[in-house]
């Protein structure tokens, strides 16, 4: 389980340390642009080092000079837990980054065995650059952090017909592969399909029923062809049969993917990843109240506290910005996070509120945030 998070000059994050509490469920709120969706990508790349070297994931757009905070010539992330429930072993894992002016030494990758294991991946911009990965990391670290998704379901995916070849098709970040992943799910998981389905009616109580249709699908097929002794490759278009989504409703109708309301396909999207046997420990999850009426959005909640209390293992952080599933938190599950007036993110959890223990006895989670806002979290505070 992740305990801590600390990123230092990534993106708008100059300092910024998360706690979390031991719920295994925790929610990140505060204004446009305060560093939110930044806390789940940082952590994101650090469980992609789980299986990919750092060469492979910090390039185009992820490339450090455009993480790290202008004007800084570093940049470091830095997670650490705890694995097992009886036999605790604890772990610190982290990535940084100097840039070639100000680094010292070669980067290395240290792993000492002492009783906090800790792991470090250095990447730099070098004359003779040396990439490593986690991928060596002891095997209760890579659990922790490993495939962790960072979901960014969008429903043109999740409507999109779909066809896998894999024995056992896996819902993408982005939400495509939902049909044949449902479709694996029916056939082989029975029971978590049934447990899926009970769970999206109780958020979207229209649905009777989740059904998966053969539907027609294009693909492209990369292909070869010989010309003067050449080989040329090209792109074709094909079209196979995959799967769609359909819903059968409680008002008889049978409703086709690209027919179904954009919250019920988000919602669906979201229980897919969660519900399905390959779930990885640690989900990440940015805006997860999209499209959800404030039933909905409560419903969802409860149904992520059963998931997680059903699954050991399992940690889900959101970002949000709904005072409806605040609501159905308690503050040391909800983190704030506010603007300097230089643009800096600050963090606290809403139980470090100094009026807490006023506002347990007369407001909801949602009521307090919702009054209190986000700049409480700068009180006291120099700019930088
Ligand atoms: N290299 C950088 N240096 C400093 N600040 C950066 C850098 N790259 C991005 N930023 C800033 O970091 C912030 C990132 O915000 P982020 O996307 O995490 O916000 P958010 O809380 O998810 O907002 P929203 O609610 O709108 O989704 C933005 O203000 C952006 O301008
Ligand atoms: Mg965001």
């Amino acid at each position: 389980m992740l305990e801590q998070i600390k990123l230092h000059n990534f993106k708008s994050h100059k300092n910024t340390q998360l706690n979390f509490d031991r719920s295994r469920l925790h929610a990140l709120v505060g204004k446009n642009s305060s560093g939110k969706t930044s806390v789940l990508q940082a952590l994101y790349y650090l469980s992609q080092l789980t299986n990919s070297e750092a060469k492979n994931i910090f390039h185009n757009e992820r490339a450090p000079q455009f993480i790290t905070t202008i004007g800084q010539d570093n940049m470091s992330v830095t997670a650490s837990g705890f694995w097992g429930d009886n036999e605790r072993q604890n772990w610190e894992a982290s990535y940084n980054w100097q840039s070639e002016a100000t680094r010292q030494g070669i980067p290395t990758v240290l792993w000492e065995p002492d009783e906090t294991p800790k792991f470090w991946v250095q990447s730099g911009r070098l004359r003779k650059p040396i990439f490593t990965s986690l991928s060596n990391a002891p095997k209760f670290i890579r659990e922790s952090l490993d495939s962790a998704v960072h979901l960014n379901l969008a429903v043109t995916n999740l409507t999109k017909a779909a066809y896998s070849d894999a024995i056992k098709p896996l819902i993408e970040f982005d939400g495509s592969g939902l049909a044949p992943t449902l479709d694996y799910l029916r056939g082989e998981a029975i029971e978590q399909f049934q447990l899926l389905q009970e769970m999206l009616k109780r958020i979207v109580p229209g649905v009777r029923e989740i059904g998966v249709r053969r539907a027609k699908v294009t693909v492209d097929r990369q292909r070869l062809i010989e010309v003067d002794g050449k080989s040329i490759s090209y792109v074709e278009n094909q079209e196979i049969v995959g799967q769609e989504v359909v819903l059968n409703m409680n008002s008889g109708d049978r409703i086709p993917a690209h027919a179904i309301s954009e919250g019920t396909m988000l919602a669906l999207g979201l229980l897919t990843v969660l519900m399905s046997p390959d779930r990885p420990n640690l989900v990440l999850l940015d805006d997860v109240e999209q499209g959800l009426h404030p039933k909905a959005q409560r419903e969802l909640i409860a149904v992520f506290k059963e998931i997680v209390q059903q699954n050991n293992n399992l940690q889900i952080i959101f970002s949000t910005h709904s005072p409806y599933i605040v609501d159905e938190l308690t503050a040391s599950q909800v983190h704030v996070l506010s603007n300097t007036k230089s643009g800096f993110t600050r963090s606290k959890r809403l139980d470090e509120h100094p009026d807490v223990e006023w506002a347990k006895q007369t407001l909801t989670t949602g009521e307090f945030w919702d009054a209190e806002g986000e700049d409480w979290v700068l009180a006291g505070e120099i700019d930088d």
